[in-house]
């Protein structure tokens, strides 16, 4: 096809991709070319924080192309005494704070759903931790004075949005807004944001589904309610009682996706590896969103016994924690090695995922299943 008749939904896809490393050099999983979505595979889990090139990438639409520091501004409005604007020296000068957070997106294990749903089909590596830095949320908006019928912050991103897309904008509650770990990030593990993780600012809501950190952040607006958009609704939400396929569910009776869940990852050994008997460390990742991880199990057969893995010295309220198993493999044969995750709320990893129509939140029990010679 000549380049002037390609369509320009490919010409841009094809611009983004000369500008991204190219997947498979970095060993990223390329989930989708149109608007860019990178997975890590789990191997990659074997350090408490991420490296940004084997952080996940989730977008939903068009990266920005054009992104200025010079000329870039964050806008505060609404439910607010004095709307302001900030740019991106003024926004440097205000007192800085650091997160460790894990993000993980809510389809995270999407594709390992029973029966199977649609979306993009996440394996187990749309999940990653850094340390986010940045001013607190509620700094900027003190600065504003939120009146009392300001209760929802809404976040606009500067994603170039195709067609009939509707924009990527979501808000969340005042109390979490206000929380001092909720920030406007503008570093990630001590240097500034890339353009894919949202340069040169982006919200970060720690131990929120990843969807609630708003990247390439141009707006801010208090609201005097949740903002109502398809990214709220019917995006992101959850039924309230557990649901089947085929079932109709009526938007009043689901709710929105906000914490993530308890869960664990086994990083190796790797799915379908052939070992020598003998000392193998079996080692991962464990989080819980809002809470803290309390303790990892480890079963080498199936799921009958199940030992205490030991847990990793590096932690903080919102990040993962590394865990690892001596394991003696003794005799040859086939081996299914589960790990399973328990929280400082008493919630453990389940046998096997909530079901929903969207393929949200997926936190079954981990396994892989190896080969001792
Ligand atoms: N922000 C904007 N503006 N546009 C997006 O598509 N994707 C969200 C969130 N913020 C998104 C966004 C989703 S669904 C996730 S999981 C996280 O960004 C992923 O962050 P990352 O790409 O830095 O890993």
């Amino acid at each position: 096809m000549l380049a002037g008749a390609a369509p320009s939904w490919l010409n841009r896809a094809w611009a983004q991709k000369q500008a991204i490393e190219v997947p498979g050099e970095d060993g990223m999983v390329l989930r989708s070319f149109r608007f860019i979505d990178l997975e890590s595979p789990v191997e990659y889990f074997n350090s408490w924080l991420t490296p940004v090139p084997h952080f996940f990438v989730r977008n939903h639409m068009y990266e920005p192309s054009e992104l200025d520091a010079e000329t870039w501004k964050l806008s505060l409005g609404g439910e607010v005494e004095k709307p302001l604007t900030l740019n991106l020296a003024e926004l440097s000068k205000m007192e800085t704070h650091s997160v460790v957070n894990t993000l993980e997106c809510a389809g995270n294990g999407r594709s390992l759903h029973r029966p199977q749903v649609p979306g993009i089909q996440w394996g187990k590596g749309a999940v990653g931790t850094a340390r986010f830095s940045g001013p607190r949320l509620r700094d900027v908006l003190q600065h504003a004075g939120v009146k009392p019928t300001g209760k929802h912050v809404m976040f606009r991103g500067l994603d170039e949005v195709p067609g009939k897309v509707p924009p990527f904008i979501r808000s969340i509650p005042m109390e979490k807004a206000l929380d001092g770990d909720t920030l406007i990030a503008t570093h990630m593990n001590g240097s500034p944001l890339s353009k894919h993780h949202g340069f040169p600012a982006r919200a970060l809501v720690p131990g929120w589904i990843g969807a609630a950190s708003c990247k390439w952040l141009t707006e801010i607006k208090v609201l005097d309610a949740e903002f109502v958009g398809n990214f709220m609704s019917p995006g992101y939400r959850l039924p309230n009682q557990p649901v089947k396929p085929g079932d109709t569910v009526k938007p009043e009776d689901t709710h929105p996706v906000t914490a993530l869940t308890v869960k664990s990852v086994i990083a190796g050994p790797s799915d379908g590896a052939s070992l020598k008997a003998g000392k193998v460390t079996v080692h991962g990742a464990a989080w819980a969103g809002e809470a803290d991880i309390a303790k990892v199990e480890i079963s080498t057969d199936g799921g009958a016994n199940w030992s205490a893995a030991k847990l990793g010295r590096e932690q903080a309220h919102y990040a993962w924690r590394m865990w690892s198993y001596d394991w003696k493999a003794g005799k040859g044969g086939d081996y299914t090695i589960l790990s399973r995750a328990t929280d400082s709320q008493g919630r453990t990893q389940p046998e096997s995922a909530v079901w929903n129509p969207s393929g949200y939140l997926y936190n079954a029990v981990d396994q892989v299943k190896i080969h001792v010679a």
